[in-house]
This record gives C-alpha cells, sequence and structure tokens, in this order.
C-alpha cells in the first residue's frame, strides 16, 4: 500500500537574502556520466550533481562496464574519474537496468546502446514506465536497432543494438533533447551524417559537450548532426551549477517580500535560461552577469529582487522548450502577477514525471487561482493581492519539480501547508529546503 507521506512547510522567517550557489546541472552531469562511459580512457569530472536521478546514469553506465570512481566532496558534488568501455563497447550486463524516475538516464541510454551487440532490457519506476518512448525506438529502429517488444510505447524493452547503424536524418515531432541526444548518440556509430531536425530549439548540451569528447558536430537553428563513424574519447568536464534548480530559489525571491539574492556559478546556456527572459518580460527585478564558459557551457551569476509590479505575459510555442522544466514554477509566479500568462502549446507537459499541466491547475485551483488549458494552451489569470487559503494539501504526484513548486507558496507565504510526498526532491536538488532556509536566516 502507499502510505501517504506528508511534509508541513512553514513560511520562511525573514525576507531571502544573500549570495549561494547550486548544485551541479542535471542535464550535463548525465550527459558527462554517459559520454564519459562511452569514451576510450578516464575522464575526469567535478562538481556532478549528486542527486538520485544522476546515480541512475551512474549505476547504468557500471552495470554495462564503466569503472566510476567519482567520490562525494564537502559541497555535497561529486568529483573524480570514470574509465569508459570505448572501442570495446560495454559488457553484457547481469540483469535488466533499472532508470528509476530518470528519463533522461532512460532515453540518453537507448542511443548509447543502440551499435553494441549485447540485450538490455530498460526498465524505471511507476512514473518512468508510463512515459512515451516510441519517440526515441522509431528513429533507433531506422538506424537498425532492435527492440521487443517492438510495437511498445513503454518500459520495460529490451534492445537489441546493431553494430552496422544507418546514418539518418530524422525530423523530430517535438523538441526534445532526450531524442536529438539518443538519435545522435547512436549516430556516433553510423558510417556518414546523422542528423536530428527540431520543430523548435531543445537544450543543447549535447551538441555543445560532444566535440569535447573528440566528436564532430554541426548544429545550427533547429537542427544538429554528428559525423561517424567515431569514438569518444576522455575529457574533462567541471559542471556549472544548475538553472533549474537556481530558478526555483529565483522565483522564490520574487514571491518573498523584501528579498534580494544573488547566485553564482550557474549555466547560463540560453536553451536553458528561457525563464530569466520569461521573468524580465513580466517585470522582473532580475540581472544576469556572464563570468566565462566550460568548454561551450556558458555561466555566471543572476541576480533577483522581489518588487511587487509583476505582470502577465505570452510565451510562444518555439520558446516552450527552454522554459519546459519551469512552468510549474512559473505559473505560480504567474498567479501573483496582474493579468494573465499563456504557456502556448505545453502539451509534453503531460508527458513529465507526471502530467504537470493537469497538476498545475489542480495546484492553482487550490489555491483560488483561475487556471485552464483550451488547445494545448495554458492560461493563468494572476492575482496580485492573492490570499492564500488555511490548511492547503498538495500533492505532488512525487513529481520533484512539482514538490518544490508546491512548496513554495508556504516558504513565500504567511500560512504553512502541505506537500504530499516532498522527499521526490532528492530527484534533482536534494537541498533545495535547506538552501533556502539559508538564505532565509
Ligand atoms: C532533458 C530534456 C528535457 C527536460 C528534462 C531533461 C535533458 O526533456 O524536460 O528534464 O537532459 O535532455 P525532453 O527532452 O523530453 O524535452
Amino acid at each position: 500500500m502507499d502510505s501517504k507521506n506528508i511534509t508541513t512547510i512553514n513560511p520562511l522567517p525573514k525576507p531571502l537574502d544573500g549570495s549561494t550557489t547550486v548544485a551541479g546541472d542535471k542535464s550535463i552531469s548525465h550527459r558527462a556520466v554517459l559520454f564519459s562511459a562511452m569514451a576510450e580512457g578516464t575522464s575526469r569530472l567535478i562538481g556532478v550533481l549528486d542527486s538520485q536521478d544522476v546515480r541512475s546514469s551512474i549505476a547504468a553506465v557500471q552495470a554495462l562496464g564503466a569503472q566510476v570512481n567519482l567520490e562525494r566532496q564537502v559541497d555535497g558534488s561529486l568529483s573524480g574519474g570514470i574509465t569508459g568501455w570505448g572501442a570495446k563497447g560495454p559488457s553484457q550486463p547481469d540483469g535488466p537496468i533499472d532508470c528509476g524516475n530518470s528519463g533522461t538516464t532512460a532515453r540518453l541510454l537507448m542511443g548509447v546502446l543502440a551499435p553494441w551487440d549485447i540485450q538490455v532490457t530498460l526498465t524505471g519506476d511507476e512514473s518512468l514506465t508510463k512515459r512515451p518512448m516510441r519517440r526515441i525506438i522509431a528513429p533507433l529502429m531506422k538506424m537498425g536497432v532492435r527492440f521487443e517488444p517492438t510495437a511498445t510505447e513503454h518500459l520495460p524493452v529490451t534492445e537489441i543494438g546493431n553494430p552496422n547503424l544507418k546514418a539518418i536524418e530524422h525530423d523530430a515531432p517535438m523538441a526534445s533533447a532526450q531524442l536529438k541526444t539518443a538519435v545522435l548518440l547512436a549516430g556516433l556509430s553510423a558510417e556518414g551524417v546523422t542528423t536530428v531536425n527540431e520543430p523548435a530549439p531543445s537544450r543543447n548540451h549535447t551538441e555543445f559537450m560532444l566535440p569535447e569528447y573528440g566528436a564532430v558536430t554541426n548544429a545550427a537553428y533547429r537542427t544538429a548532426s554528428v559525423t561517424g563513424p567515431c569514438t569518444l574519447h576522455a575529457s574533462e568536464v567541471n559542471v556549472p551549477g544548475d538553472a533549474s534548480s537556481a530558478a526555483f530559489l529565483i522565483c522564490a525571491a520574487l514571491l518573498k517580500p523584501g528579498s534580494s539574492i544573488q547566485i553564482e556559478n550557474v549555466s547560463l546556456n540560453p536553451s536553458r535560461t528561457g525563464f530569466i527572459r520569461t521573468l524580465e518580460r513580466m517585470g522582473a527585478d532580475i540581472e544576469v552577469r556572464h563570468i566565462g564558459a566550460e568548454g561551450k557551457e556558458p555561466f555566471g551569476v543572476i541576480e533577483a529582487a522581489y518588487n511587487d509590479k509583476l505582470i502577465g505575459c505570452e510565451i510562444p510555442p518555439q520558446h516552450i522548450a527552454s522554459v519546459i522544466d519551469e512552468i510549474p514554477v512559473l505559473s505560480l509566479v504567474a498567479a501573483h502577477a496582474t493579468g494573465i500568462t499563456v504557456f502556448r502549446q505545453v502539451d509534453e507537459l503531460r508527458k513529465k514525471e507526471s502530467d504537470r499541466l493537469d497538476a498545475i491547475l489542480e495546484g492553482l485551483g487550490k489555491m483560488g487561482v483561475d487556471a485552464w488549458v483550451e488547445n494545448d494552451d495554458l492560461y493563468i489569470e494572476g492575482q496580485p493581492d492573492l490570499q492564500i487559503p488555511d490548511g492547503l494539501v498538495f500533492d505532488s504526484r512525487k513529481d520533484h519539480r512539482l514538490a518544490m513548486t508546491w512548496a513554495l507558496v508556504g516558504l513565500c507565504g504567511d500560512k504553512p501547508v502541505e506537500v504530499e510526498n516532498f522527499d521526490s526532491v532528492k530527484v534533482s536538488f536534494p537541498d533545495f529546503l535547506t538552501k533556502l532556509e539559508g538564505l532565509s536566516a
């Protein structure tokens, strides 16, 4: 039986103030682990996120024969070496690989496994086994990979790789970095150029990071390609702070009167900072300073301060991928703004760790905020003087980004709220609460 695990979240005692950092970027951490496992030689990684999702990728590559010597540092990150399987390929694992809650692990692994003559069963938790996989399976099958059962949309699935992969040009039906990455990783072993074209640009860490491992990539607006065959060689990666985690702290500062914070060493990859552009358009006091780049990944400082002048805005379909993981928390900010905010074409939200579109409507509804969906567009009518009802209980649906979004209602307001399965934050941001409490001390 699934017993209800409820956490009471109390208001922060003071406005948020001061400077902090956030743990390593989840997308970059997954890629650093997987690309290092594929590479010949020992890669050196610094600042890898230690979270449940990244642990799923680490456990997977270990099961496939990579040697992982990452150690937890005083700042809570993982650093050390990964010796990959390189040209000899991964070994046949003893049993199925459990990707836990991590869509990135499962989908990227499908690309990693594509060229190898082994049979690997991939599975996941209750949420991951409901998420769509055919978007990856179909293009990989075109390249020559076999899957059993063939017609499946869901994990578990057994993948049987093919050492003679065909290069393809794939027109992706949706903007998805996971899909793009899986096909490009398979393409590394195919003779010739493998290309993925997207309806809108998705995050581009793969295109930025693969050349550091010696791959030839080509990327432009809505298209990316690799030229194979190519064996990756070991690299060094210093993972910047996670912009998606930073977004929760920034939005907390925008919701808690009197707050003013700064987040250092955070990824400023433009494909991830759509939330900053959106908040700027909503009238937020938010500033960005570029400090440098790790390889091609830019990083810097984000500053944000409370004001009472937020206004609604419209986020067009081509910008949705750049804010996709931040839509729950941006919806909460929109609920406090003057006027209506519209996120256009957000059907992909239904296919995340939970149906986030439905969850946003449910949560905002509990708060007394009018929000609705029409033709896959999400509308939120903000209330600048919103009074939160007493005794709210939010269901996180075991989804980390929902757990953090609804926790902010209690943390930044003036009455406690309860969040079911709040501990799902460990998927991406294990020290979410301690970071916010530290800024409010
Ligand atoms: C991710 C891509 C996005 C994002 C996910 C991480 C990645 O998913 O929502 O949290 O690391 O490639 P999609 O590729 O399904 O859009």
